[in-house]
């Protein structure tokens, strides 16, 4: 017998092997796409460290929500940014009738059957101090006041028709109240994606400038609520005290950071994982291809299916639209 005994590369000779013997796939159906927001009747507004990505107004949101229901998209999640003269220390627009984004959901249900809406359970884009719940006088969140306002907040999203609230505050019971408060409200049907597992991470500077936090929380950070980068087993209890109190989705963010969580939820739980590819993860590969559109599509699928390897059920990205066309394009190859 000839050296060496096992030839593994024989099940990579051609692409068709390849295609094969893949373990894992990525398909439309696993994106999500995030997409920001402005009160206008028509905008398309750059964002300086997202290149790509703009904040929309109505007309542009809804041909967004077309173009994903075209590329087969199930979901995508939207994120508010508010004027300044609206923000005061307790976030108070977020539950005002005037609240642009209950209108804007309102419309896009109107347009699409299929892509469901989801939304962000937090005070951050509404506060004064660009944090995501209300302060105490010491001037940390105060927990339990903060949850019962994102309690009313999920019920106010829920009447203008979203589909699934997503509380991205990491209030310790918050998923319990919002479910208790959906129930109360008759809003059985309405979904709790929860952000079981929010790192606080560096990777959200480009988010908070899209929203127009940036300059609110300043030199401030989120560390009293959002987790320690460092830790796992906290992931996990902070998954499972979410999926008792009602989680139907728990989310890991940021994602390309923190693959193992994926994996860790996924095998410990039975419940979806999904995973956020958050807005400094999308500015990093879009940094390193900016001279090479090939790059970035290349960069973009690796990095989807390595979310896929680590297990997660679905894929919150920026480019989900680009990634949809390059899984046309490839159909249409075969
Ligand atoms: C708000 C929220 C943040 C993100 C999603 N929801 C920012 C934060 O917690 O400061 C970040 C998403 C991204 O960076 O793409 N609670």
């Amino acid at each position: 017998m000839k050296f060496p005994e096992t030839r593994m590369r024989r099940n990579r000779k051609n692409e068709s092997i390849r295609n094969l013997v893949q373990e894992n796939h990525i398909s439309a159906n696993d994106l999500i796409l995030p997409v920001f927001v402005v009160d206008k009747n028509s905008a398309k507004e750059e964002i300086k460290s997202m290149p790509d990505v703009f904040r929309l107004g109505l007309k542009e949101l809804k041909d967004k929500v077309r173009e994903a229901e075209d590329l087969g998209i199930n979901a995508i999640a939207i994120f508010p940014k508010v004027d300044e003269n609206l923000k005061d220390d307790k976030g108070s627009y977020a539950l005002s009738k005037e609240n642009y984004l209950f209108r804007y959901i309102n419309k896009i249900k109107l347009i699409s059957q299929k892509v469901q809406v989801i939304v962000d359970v937090a005070l951050d884009p509404y506060t004064s101090h660009g944090h995501d719940g209300i302060l105490n006088k010491k001037g940390d969140v105060d927990n339990d006041a903060t949850c019962e306002v994102l309690a009313e907040q999920a019920v106010l999203l829920a009447k203008a028709g979203a589909d699934i609230v997503a509380p991205s505050d990491m209030m310790d019971g918050r998923v319990g109240i919002i479910r208790k408060s959906l129930d109360k409200n008759n809003f059985t049907e309405v979904s709790i994606l929860s952000y079981a597992v929010k790192y606080a991470s560096n990777l959200y500077a480009p988010f908070r400038e899209a929203v127009g936090s940036a300059k609110n929380l300043g030199k401030a950070d989120k560390k009293t609520y959002q987790m320690n980068p460092a830790n796992i087993r906290e992931a996990i209890m902070e998954a499972e005290l979410d999926i008792n109190e009602g989680a139907d989705f728990l989310m890991v963010k940021p994602g390309m950071f923190y693959l193992d969580v994926i994996k860790e939820l996924k095998s410990k739980f039975n419940k979806p994982v999904f995973a956020y590819q958050v807005s400094g993860e999308y500015a990093m590969l879009k940094k390193y291809s900016e001279e090479d559109i090939n790059l970035f599509k290349n960069i973009l699928y690796e990095s989807m299916q390595c979310f896929k390897r680590a297990g997660a059920d679905a894929i919150l990205t920026y480019a989900a639209c680009e990634m949809a066309r390059i899984l046309k394009d490839n159909d249409k190859n075969l």
